[in-house]
């Protein structure tokens, strides 16, 4: 029987850890401050907004709100991005994604000062990670670092096989993977016979955006399965991409959904907006 992966307790201690610093700061006259933009009303970006908002205050981050109207221009847009970047006492900025059609998202995401790039998405930020500078790490791939590290699971010398290859997970999930001296493997759509790759892993991660798509016959006995996907399977309940009633009996180690890795993307957020703080404000 598998470990389960805690998410959520993991994420409370890493917010109360970020919540000490935030204080540590405050006493040194620095308020921690993030900006975040949500541009129309998409219901789940409204979730995701209202979250982060919330972790915020329990943190004691500051928190500036931005919703703008959904036909908010793009010149408009950026130009609000420019004046927090240009504000000394905005220490993140991050702008809800997916934006309305009409904004070029890499525009707006390249017009973030990569000092405030809270969410690691800018170029930057991108290519640091690639070449093993410092810089911010994109939240969902540095929390499932963290909860690896945090349950002790291994990934110097393993074989560790990503499923997906997105800009927000896969890729950079894959790389810090590689930064951390794993063997690396990254499969997609195009990749010959996925479940004999995937029974490679010692560290499977999956984040492909279809429900229930790994089942037992993915993964070898112990490995550690980590799942990224937020779906909702044939009754409308959320589920993840990985069957876990499935796997649970056979891998060693299995993140549930909800619970797992979701809660981490804001933990690291969190994580990330101190770091801003530190980076910019000179402590
Ligand atoms: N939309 C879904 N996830 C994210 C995220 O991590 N950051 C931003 N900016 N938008 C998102």
């Amino acid at each position: 029987m598998a470990v389960i992966i805690d998410g959520k307790k993991v994420s409370q201690e890493i917010k109360d850890e970020v919540k000490e610093k935030v204080a540590a700061l405050k006493e040194k006259g620095i308020e921690v401050t993030l900006a975040v933009i949500q541009v129309g009303n998409d219901p789940a970006s409204t979730v995701y907004v209202g979250n982060k908002k919330k972790a915020c205050e329990y943190t004691g981050i500051r928190s500036l709100a931005y919703e703008i109207p959904e036909d908010t221009t793009e010149e408009e847009l950026l130009k609000l991005v420019c004046s927090l970047n240009d504000r000394e006492d905005v220490d993140g900025i991050l702008v809800q994604l997916p934006l309305p059609p009409h904004i070029n998202e890499d525009k707006v995401i390249q017009t973030i000062s990569p000092e405030k790039d809270v969410d690691g998405f800018h170029p930057q930020s991108v290519g640091a990670l690639s070449t093993g500078q410092p810089g911010f790490i994109s939240c969902t791939p540095a929390g499932i670092i963290e909860l690896l590290k945090r349950y002790n699971i291994q990934i110097d010398g393993r074989e560790c096989v990503v499923i997906g290859r997105s800009n927000i997970v896969g890729k950079p999930v894959a790389m810090l993977l590689l930064r951390e001296n794993g063997t690396v493997t990254v499969c997609h759509s195009h990749t010959a016979d996925l479940k004999e790759v995937a029974k490679r892993a010692d560290i499977l991660i999956v984040a492909i955006g279809k429900a229930k798509f790994v089942t037992d016959e993915y993964i070898k006995d112990g490995a550690a399965v980590i799942d990224v996907g937020m779906d909702r399977d044939e009754n409308g309940k959320l589920c993840g991409d990985v069957d876990f009633e499935s796997v649970v009996s056979k891998a060693g180690a299995v993140t549930p959904v909800p619970g797992g890795v979701g809660p981490m993307t804001i933990a690291m957020l969190m994580c990330n907006c101190v770091y801003a703080a530190g980076l910019r404000r000179r402590v």
